[in-house]
């Protein structure tokens, strides 16, 4: 819609269908959550944030798009809707971290609460991203950036440059906390067009969230690691652009994760970093669960049996304890 100087009362009869379906959708959901932890006053406050906003968001099916009043009145909505949700991972994490504290989570109930927050931090990316795409393209007062990005998208996004942002700004992070960070170490490949710089059409803040989160890590690994030694190696990184697809490749010399773990690190109930707290104001901590991004949930049958899954014995062998310590022979 927006690059083709799109019409604002066809992104509002889009939206006015669209989001309250996607709402209803991710509502549908929270209520399979297990009860314990549909009951934490986290969970309620997040569900009630997205009853209130369903019901302002349905309002706008009585009224007619051809009205200004009306278009102006629903980027207020959007707006109000938007920041009511602003703190809802923060919120989710806490009723998450409540739950854990309490009671013992049984591999059922992680699988669920897994297959639940991947779906449900998808649907909020998605709604927010359309929001938000609406505001941009339409609301005078929001609309700012770039010229050439349309709402929050860039047609020609520099990876490397983006690279570069979310690593200086994580070694800004790390250099406070830590008092000393990793270099930089940058390949990069265009196998699309040869020695040209690497552009895609790309959500620039999401590109740069995911690299942050993982340069965190990275950098978090490579400091505690290498805590002896005189200096740190290098965080390197590949970015290559094939036929298809772009690649980013991060690796760093921070003591690795074995392989008996890699299932964890996925898991949005595990995290070595302290307890964010809650009070802490807007400072990013440097370890931190992220959001997933892309695929839209849908809530059907098949996804209702999800929660519905018993207890049943593994059907794969996997070793999920330690090496034991042999004494040497
Ligand atoms: N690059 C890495 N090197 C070594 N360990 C890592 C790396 N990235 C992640 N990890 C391990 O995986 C865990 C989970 O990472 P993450 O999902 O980002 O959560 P958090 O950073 O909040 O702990 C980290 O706490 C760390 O133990
Ligand atoms: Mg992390």
């Amino acid at each position: 819609i927006g690059s083709t100087n799109g019409c604002e009362r066809t992104s509002f009869a889009f939206l006015r269908q669209e989001l309250p379906v996607r709402f209803a959708n991710i509502l549908r959901e929270i209520e399979l959550l297990p009860d314990k932890l549909l009951s934490t006053p986290s969970v309620k406050l997040v569900k009630s944030w997205y009853i209130q906003s369903l019901m302002e968001l349905v309002e706008f099916h009585q009224k007619s798009p051809d009205d200004q009043k009306v278009l102006s009145e629903f980027i207020d909505t959007l707006i109000r809707v938007r920041n009511r949700h602003h703190d809802v991972v923060p919120t989710m994490a806490q009723g998450v971290i409540e739950y854990k504290d309490m009671f013992k989570v049984d591999p059922v109930t992680n699988q669920n609460i897994q297959y639940f927050l991947d779906r449900f931090y998808m649907s909020r990316i998605s709604t927010r991203m359309l929001m938000n795409q609406h505001t941009l393209l339409f609301d005078d007062k929001s609309r700012s950036g770039h010229p050439r990005h349309i709402g929050s998208i860039d047609p020609c996004c520099d990876v490397v440059e983006v690279v570069n942002d979310a690593f200086q700004s994580s070694k800004m992070l790390c250099d406070q906390y830590y008092l000393t960070s990793p270099e930089l170490k940058l390949n990069q490949v265009n196998g699309k067009l040869p020695g040209e710089p690497i552009n895609i059409v790309y959500v620039p803040s999401h590109l740069f969230h995911m690299l942050f989160e993982l340069f965190k890590n990275s950098m978090r690994a490579t400091v505690e690691f290498q805590e002896n030694s005189p200096s740190l190696s290098p965080v390197e990184v590949t970015v290559v652009l094939g036929q298809e697809d772009l690649a980013i490749k991060i690796s760093d010399r921070g003591g690795g994760v074995p392989v008996r773990k890699i299932e964890q690190l996925f898991s949005y109930m595990y995290s070595t970093a302290p307890r964010p707290r809650m009070d802490d104001g807007r400072q990013t901590p440097l370890a931190l669960s992220t959001e997933s991004v892309e695929k839209l949930p849908v809530f059907n049958k098949s996804a209702s049996k999800h929660y519905q899954a018993t207890s049943e014995a593994d059907d794969w062998c996997i070793p999920s304890k330690g090496p034991k310590q042999t004494a040497a022979l």
